[in-house]
């Protein structure tokens, strides 16, 4: 199965290696079409994203990608965000799972978020009123609103979760978020063995640090959830264990969530869970879950023992040992 692989910036090339490394090991048979995206290939090309990522991405339609760097302030558009819109990928999936056993602030948690894709503050329309006054239109559609949110509920059917959150700031921005609150209520109904709850994203975001316990799955625009899904992943030890999917009718693509981290490039410090559980989305989504869940015991085998602890989880660990154990464990199952 050809599958492409994007790396990036920052730490990049060194996650993606880790996660080719670790999925050939469970022999999933995955072929790497491997291209290159981001700020490293603008300085050398002039592009951040050259036709040939595209070409790729659309013989193979599926896609493993490793963080980019935005360039802040130059009129760059974010190569994810390019993408999510280009390929209207617009279900973000994030699950925000424990996983070792990691000294974090909660033990047992398993969250889901889904995050609108492709609109609202994202949409990239942005207007100068003049030097002192800038806007960000806020788009929020019926058709996209829909689809995400049943999205969500079908997964909790089918994954037998409890509850639905739906995260709005409706009693401000009660024409954009309204519709999005109105659509949520409206597809509750079909799901009436689903219980449904409504929550305002302020008081979501203290909710999660007190009691995350209460919440199952969630769904919300794509602003809040860019938001909430960083402080979920800080609930359970960081930036470098949650993965994310982004998935269209035509094409998904699999990542970590965090960024290209480049305080610690090129340092051999980075966490690689993060892409190597967005490589166990892909190989879920591609039927490959024997692979998997192979992949997924031995992060938990190795991320139960200090030893293999990365600088970000307070161990003394390289990227290419935790690999190394993981692909040791994966080899032993
Ligand atoms: P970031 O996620 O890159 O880093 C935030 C903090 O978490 C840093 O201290 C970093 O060292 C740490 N961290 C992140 N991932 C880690 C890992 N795997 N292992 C160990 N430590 C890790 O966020 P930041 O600094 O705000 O953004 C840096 C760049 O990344 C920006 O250019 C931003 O636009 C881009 N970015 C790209 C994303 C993507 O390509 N999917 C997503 C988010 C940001
Ligand atoms: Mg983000």
């Amino acid at each position: 199965m050809k599958v492409t692989m994007i790396t990036g910036d920052g730490i990049g090339e060194e996650i993606a290696q880790s996660a080719m490394d670790v999925i050939d090991a469970s022999g999933a048979d995955i072929a790497w079409d491997i291209v290159r995206a981001g700020e490293a290939v603008y300085e050398e090309t002039g592009v951040l994203i050259p036709d040939k990522v595209y070409e790729s991405l659309e013989q193979n339609k599926v896609a493993l990608k490793a963080p980019m760097t935005t360039p802040i302030g130059k009129g760059f558009r974010s190569v994810n965000v390019s993408l999510r819109k280009k390929y209207d990928l617009y279900a973000n999936i994030r699950p925000v799972q424990s996983i070792g056993a990691l000294e974090t602030l909660f033990e047992k948690l398993d969250l889901v978020l889904f995050r609108e894709n492709t609109e609202d503050l994202y949409a990239g329309i942005e207007e100068k009123i003049s030097e002192d006054e800038m806007r960000s239109i806020k788009v929020i559609t019926r058709k996209s609103s829909e689809r995400i949110i049943r999205r969500a509920f079908a997964y909790a059917k089918e994954n037998n979760r409890s509850s639905v959150t739906v995260v709005t700031k409706a009693n401000i921005m009660k024409l954009s978020d309204g519709l999005f609150l109105d659509i949520a209520r409206e597809i509750a109904a079909e799901f009436p063995t689903i219980e449904f709850k409504e929550i305002l994203v302020d008081n979501m975001a203290m909710q999660l640090v007190i009691n995350p316990y209460q919440f199952d799955v969630v769904v919300t625009e794509n602003l809040y959830g860019d938001i909430l899904s960083d402080e979920m992943a800080g609930l359970i030890g960081g930036l470098g264990l949650v993965p994310g999917a982004n998935i269209g009718d035509e094409m998904a693509i699999f990542e970590a969530v965090h960024g290209s981290a480049p305080d610690i490039a090129g340092k051999n410090l980075a966490n690689p869970t993060a892409i190597i559980l967005g490589g166990c989305m892909m190989l879920d989504y591609l039927d490959k879950t024997k692979e998997s869940n192979n992949i997924r015991h031995a992060l938990d085998v190795v991320l139960s023992s200090p030893e293999n602890f990365t600088h970000d989880l307070k161990g003394t660990a390289t990227t290419s040992q935790f690999t190394r154990a993981v692909i040791e464990q994966v080899q032993q199952q």
